[in-house]
């Protein structure tokens, strides 16, 4: 059964759209047939992907919005490497919810649209918005899985908190399958000790130990110039420690499966 995975966290700037594209494309690079869905209205997965948006472009915010006229395989186009193809998002996705909010059904559209699509793939992972919103609760009522990069800063431990609150929410009401599969460490910076202080702080609470993953993700600015460049780190720079950390990460994916 194909895996469907949520790269979430409230919080901005803490590597989730880095991680949905270059989980994705370590995935990818494993043989593994993967489906990159950008639910940002900023679409940094899509540009980072090397895919450009324009008007004419269809994207998530139609197959949401418009679910009677458009279908997931309208939207899904491949990127230039093998296994990796993205479903783009489009400034327009941030006025989709205010569209949608008075809709029957409105937490289930994304689920809906894709009903069925990760038929064709192994791995579907959805890059989300950072805050919590109707297209965030879109997302956590289509996965199963919930992975969280987990900023290594004292502020994360809020961020966290409130995540899980949220998930918790979400079971409760919407998604009774939902499951965290790995709390990632990223940012990681082994120089400062400031890092695996709260690595370590993470690994000793109990809400938390269980998820932490063996893999982190180090900074490493091979990263952020790949993301600009529309081009995986794991492509664009094989010899990298964002390249090496992400495919660590992949193979600990595969692992627990
Ligand atoms: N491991 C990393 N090392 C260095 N820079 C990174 C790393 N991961 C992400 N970045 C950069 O940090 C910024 C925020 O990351 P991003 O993935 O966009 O976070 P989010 O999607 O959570 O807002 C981006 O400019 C990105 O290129
Ligand atoms: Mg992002």
């Amino acid at each position: 059964m194909s895996r469907v995975i949520a790269i979430a966290n409230e919080k901005g700037g803490v590597g989730k759209t880095a991680m949905a594209i270059n989980l994705g494309a370590a995935l990818s690079q494993e043989n593994k047939r993967v489906l990159v869905v950008d639910m940002d209205p900023q679409h940094n997965a899509t540009i980072g992907l090397g895919v450009q948006v324009d008007d004419e472009t269809l994207s998530v915010y139609d197959l949401i919005v418009e679910t009677e006229d458009v279908s997931a395989g309208d939207t899904i186009v491949q990127t230039q490497w093998e296994n990796l193809d993205l479903l783009p998002s489009h400034p327009d996705l941030a006025g989709a919810e205010v569209e949608i909010i008075d809709t029957p059904g409105r937490e289930r559209k994304l689920a809906q649209a894709l009903a069925g699509v990760e038929d064709a793939y192994d791995f579907v992972l959805v890059d989300t918005p950072p805050s919590l919103s109707l297209l965030t609760v879109n997302v956590f009522a289509y996965v199963r899985e919930v992975i969280i990069p987990c900023q290594m800063h004292p502020y994360s431990y809020a961020a966290l908190e409130s995540l899980f609150d949220t998930l918790d929410i979400i079971r409760e009401g919407i998604n009774s399958d939902l499951s965290v599969t790995a709390i990632v460490p990223t940012f990681y910076d082994k120089r400062t000790g400031l890092s695996e202080m709260i690595r370590e702080k993470l690994l000793k609470d109990g809400r938390y130990s269980d998820f932490v993953s063996q893999a982190v993700i180090r900074t490493n600015t091979a990263v952020a110039y790949s993301t600009e460049a529309g081009k995986p780190v794991v492509f664009a720079s094989r010899r990298s420690y964002g390249a090496w950390d992400y495919t660590r990460l992949a193979e600990e994916l595969l692992a627990g499966q």
